[in-house]
Order: structure tokens, then C-alpha cells, then sequence
């Protein structure tokens, strides 16, 4: 039904004889025989609800055609049930189902009195079938209608982000209370891995626990080094939850107390998250959380007497404030129109996630060096504010140090 609603709201937006031909990610291989776990396109899942590996749907005013794998006894053996064209039409709403195999067989006559054909073309086996049957079509890229309708989140997709924030807090706040020294990074994140599979979700991307001056290398995914007394450590694992992302971030000391140096640092990546977020609300302009957020760490660097009036802040805090979130971690939908921060509104979910990061070539006091602090909330735009959906996770500094004693 959802999905329904959303292939009409989609067609609502295309000229009237347009023709949609979307297909789902291909499986992609591991190593031998191994496949990496199977995951639907998002536009393909949004519009379908289907999870099955090579399927395409072909969308008009006129029908909803479904191409899919036929059932097959012996391959069911191996890999699970298939849900087969018998059944596609009843389960997933088409007037037509076919089996994938007869795509070029039957794709021409679904055309016929196409004027635009709106075809995504990734880079796989079914969408080169289908840019060889396409022949003399003008076609066009459906991406940026569906991000716009991918960025304002109806209510069973808020609910469902819901859900996914709730797990990801609760294994953050586990995190918290399981972490000591000398544990290594792998052993904190298998908190994360047995919480979101305990939910049935998984993680949204790989995670990251970094301790120390780990935690200054924006992307460190190895997270096999010891935990050291003294240091912090930054997590930042999101659970996709039926689909849909969370992503959180949180930065707490190894030991469960902050030396001054990290306080000084922590409080002034909070003092700007909580700025930012300030910012949330129906009709503000999008950039206006990184520039209060910016404004707050170059103030309280500057404090510190870290940063040079004028200095270059990019040094410490060289990446965004936040991107949406949805289907994709980085979810689709620009942030810009006519070259214009667009404006919040109602329904968007956000991350909100500023840092400091010290390298240990800093040319400032040796006692920050090797501090690495982010912290990332994931934030629903409401007709009157906003709501932190990830707030059940502490942040304050007296709250964590409290919730780790
Ligand atoms: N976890 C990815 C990000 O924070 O953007
Ligand atoms: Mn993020
Ligand atoms: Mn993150």
C-alpha cells in the first residue's frame, strides 16, 4: 500500500506518457563461492518493498510490470525461497509479472507508447539489457524526483528511523558501560554487532571505534588497536533497521573519567552540536547548523588559545556538520537549490555532527594533541522545532562520566 502511494506520487510528478524502468542492485562477490549479504537498491526498495536480487519493475500510468526470478526448486535448495512470478502480482501489487529471463522478450512491447523513458542506468548486466533494448529513447534520470520525495520522510518511515535509533542508542550507551582499558577496539564494537542483531538489523556502514589518535582519522575502520588508559574513544555505528539508517557518534574517555585537555575539547564540540541543532526548524536554511557550529569551535579554539584570530580552522575541523539520512546513510537530496541553502522542512531527518580533531603535528600545547572528539545525533525536522531522535544516548560530560562509574 505504502509502496503504491509512492509509485503514484512519483508518476504524479512525470510527464504523462513516461514510462519508469528501474532495476535492483546486482550481487556482488566476496571471494569464491561467497557473496556479500544481498541488499535492494534504496529507489528500487522504496518504490517496492521488494528485497529479492534481480528484479526491475517497468512503471507507467497504465501498468506496474514486475520482472523477477521464477521459482526454482533445485536453486531454493541452496538459497532460500524465492517469492516467483506466481506470486509477484498478489504480493507486490502488479498487474504483470514476468520472469527476468524474458526481458528482452517482453521489455519493446511495455515501451510502445512511451514518450520519456525515466531509466536509472547502473552499472550492471540488467541495465545494459535494458540500454540495449532502449535503442532511439530519449531517456532521463529519475534519481533527483525520487531523492526529493526520499527526503521528506512519511510517518511509517519516521517510525521505522525510530526504531533504528532506539537500538543504535541502546548499544552506545552499552558501549559506555562496557568499555576498560586494555580492551581492544574490535572487542567494544562486538557490543554494537551483538545489540543490532539481536534487533535484526545490521550495521548501516562499517563502524568505527577509534581510541586515542585513532580517533583523528576521520574514516578509521581497522579498529584493532589497544584502548589505553587515559585516552578517549570514538564510536560512531549506526544500526539500518528494516532498511533504514541510523548514525550516531559519541566520544567518551576509555577510563570513564575526561582529563581537563579532553574536557576542554569535549565541551566545546558539545557546546557547538547543541548550537547547531538549536538551528533545526521549518524554514531555517540548511547551512545555518554548520555556521553555528563553526562559529562556536573557532570562538572557544580561539578561547583555548588553540586557534590564531583568522586561523585556518579546517586544520581541526575539516568536514561537514551533517547530510540526511534515510534509506542510504547519506541519504539522497541536495542541499542547495539555484545555488541557495534550501530550507528546512518538516519531515527531513538530518545528522548533526560536528568535531575536533588534534594530529599529534599540531603546533599547539602537546596536552591536546591526539584528541579526537565528534559528536553526532540524528535530528527530525517537526512543523514546530525539531525532535533528537538519538537523545537517549547521554552527552554531557557529568552524565557520562556518571553512567560509567
Ligand atoms: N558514519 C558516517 C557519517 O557519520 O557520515
Ligand atoms: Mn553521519
Ligand atoms: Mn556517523
Amino acid at each position: 500500500m505504502i509502496h503504491q502511494k509512492r509509485r503514484q506520487a512519483l508518476l504524479a510528478q512525470l510527464p504523462e506518457n513516461s514510462v519508469v524502468i528501474l532495476s535492483t542492485n546486482s550481487e556482488k562477490q566476496r571471494c569464491g563461492d561467497v557473496h556479500y549479504p544481498f541488499r535492494a537498491d534504496s529507489n528500487f526498495y522504496y518504490l517496492t518493498g521488494f528485497k529479492e536480487p534481480e528484479a526491475l519493475i517497468v512503471l507507467s500510468q497504465q501498468s506496474y510490470q514486475v520482472f523477477l526470478r521464477p521459482r526454482n526448486p533445485e536453486r531454493e535448495i541452496w538459497d532460500g525461497e524465492r517469492l516467483g512470478v506466481e506470486r509477484a502480482c498478489e504480493t507486490l501489487g502488479a498487474d504483470q509479472a514476468y520472469d527476468i529471463g524474458e526481458l528482452e522478450q517482453q521489455l519493446p512491447a511495455l515501451l510502445d507508447d512511451a514518450e520519456v523513458v525515466y531509466f536509472d542506468h547502473k552499472d550492471h548486466n540488467l541495465d545494459q539489457q535494458v540500454e540495449a533494448l532502449l535503442g532511439n529513447y530519449t531517456t532521463k534520470d529519475p534519481k533527483p524526483v525520487l531523492a526529493e520525495m526520499r527526503l521528506i520522510k512519511d510517518q511509517h518511515e519516521i517510525e521505522t528511523m525510530r526504531r533504528a535509533a532506539d537500538v543504535s542508542t541502546k548499544a552506545h550507551t552499552l558501549a559506555m558501560q562496557s568499555v576498560k582499558p586494555n580492551m581492544l577496539e574490535y572487542e567494544l564494537q562486538s557490543v554494537f554487532e551483538a545489540e543490532f542483531k539481536k534487533a535484526g538489523g545490521e550495521h548501516a556502514y562499517t563502524p568505527i571505534v577509534a581510541g586515542g589518535k585513532n580517533a583523528c582519522i576521520l574514516h578509521y575502520i581497522n579498529n584493532d588497536q589497544v584502548l589505553k588508559d587515559g585516552d578517549l574513544v570514538l564510536i560512531d555505528a549506526g544500526c539500518e533497521l528494516d532498511y533504514y539508517a541510523s548514525d550516531i557518534t559519541r566520544t567518551f574517555p576509555v577510563n570513564g573519567r575526561f582529563s581537563e585537555a579532553q574536557k576542554a575539547i569535549y565541551q566545546l564540540v558539545l557546546d557547538a552540536q547543541l548550537a547547531a541543532i538549536e538551528c533545526i526548524k521549518p524554514g531555517a536554511k540548511t547551512d545555518s547548523m554548520h555556521r553555528a557550529a563553526t562559529h562556536v569551535i573557532t570562538q572557544g579554539l580561539i578561547s583555548l588559545g588553540l586557534l590564531e584570530r583568522g586561523g585556518d580552522l579546517s586544520q581541526f575541523f575539516m568536514h561537514g556538520t551533517g547530510h540526511w539520512l534515510g534509506l542510504d546513510v547519506h541519504d539522497v537530496g541536495v542541499y542547495q537549490i539555484d545555488n541557495q541553502p534550501r530550507e528546512f522542512v518538516p519531515g527531513m531527518i538530518t545528522t548533526v555532527e560536528p568535531g575536533i580533531y588534534i594530529r599529534e603535528d599540531a603546533k599547539i600545547d602537546p596536552a591536546y594533541h591526539n584528541i579526537g572528539v565528534r559528536i553526532e545525533d540524528n535530528v527530525l525536522v517537526t512543523s514546530s522545532g525539531h525532535e533528537v531522535l538519538t537523545q537517549a544516548v547521554v552527552k554531557e560530560i557529568t552524565h557520562i562520566e556518571k553512567l560509567m562509574q
